[in-house]
């Protein structure tokens, strides 16, 4: 499958798209997890991605599309991709635009999850994160906890909460995602490719996701 996941920040983005690379090996790909473990590993990336996502604001278009030119030509995404947090403005959507034209590789879908503000900012203080770069599962301690000693149940690294889970951080965020990424929503609504789904269950929303994808085949 190839499909873009849309939706506010803790809207459950990663947590479906986990699930989605487990049916047919199409590989997750998440913006957001490739500038953490930028970070963590000091690149020049990571050095220059650090103090816009401690804010809560976007990482520069430009240097999101060096990162995804470079990760979508890779040789897992011939598998299939399951986008995760990108596009995230209407420049790195017209510039993915381009880029699959270039590469000749077509959407299936976009996914848009929906979720309330009260109940993304209950998910967002909740949740910890697998503090290991090559792992990063999503924990949240009321509805999937870690270990009892807050390790990671698949490799067993701390599980801690994420620099950008301040509450400052996390308005400013869902403000920036108002401003910057709900406008992708009319415009993949005109190039018939959204639907949305209430994200309630992350599970039922896979079931949905599968379902409209063999209706598509
Ligand atoms: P990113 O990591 O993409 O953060 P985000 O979009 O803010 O999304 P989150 O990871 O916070 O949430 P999610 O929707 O994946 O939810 P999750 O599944 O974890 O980006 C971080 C930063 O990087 C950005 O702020 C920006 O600076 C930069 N960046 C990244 N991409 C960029 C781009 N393209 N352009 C520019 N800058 C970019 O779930 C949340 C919690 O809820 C978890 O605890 C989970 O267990 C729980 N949960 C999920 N689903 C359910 C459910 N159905 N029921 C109960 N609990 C649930």
């Amino acid at each position: 499958m190839r499909i873009i996941i849309l939706g506010a920040p803790g809207a459950g983005k990663g947590t479906v798209a986990k699930l989605l690379s487990g049916l047919d090996g199409s590989v997750q790909i998440s913006t957001g997890d490739i500038l953490r473990s930028a970070v963590v590993a000091g690149t020049d990336l990571g050095k220059e991605a650090k103090g816009y996502m401690d804010r809560g604001d976007l990482v520069p278009d430009s240097l999101i599309m060096s990162v995804m030119e470079e990760r979508l030509q890779e040789p897992d995404c011939g598998r299939g991709f399951i986008l995760d947090g990108f596009p995230r403005t209407i420049n790195q959507a017209d510039a993915l635009k381009g880029l699959l034209e270039k590469l000749r590789l077509k959407l299936d879908l976009v996914v848009n999850l929906e979720v309330p503000r009260d109940v993304i900012l209950d998910r967002l203080t909740t949740r910890r994160t697998c503090s290991n770069p090559e792992c990063q599962e999503i924990y949240n301690i009321k509805s999937k906890p870690p270990t009892a000693d807050g390790k990671c149940k698949k490799c067993g690294s701390p599980v801690i909460q994420r620099d950008d889970e301040t509450e400052e951080a996390i308005i400013y965020r869902l403000e920036t995602y108002n401003e910057k990424t709900a406008p992708l929503i009319g415009l993949y609504e005109k190039e018939e490719l959204l639907k949305s789904f209430a994200s309630i269950s992350s599970k039922e929303t896979v079931e949905e996701i599968k379902k409209r994808l063999k209706s598509k085949v």
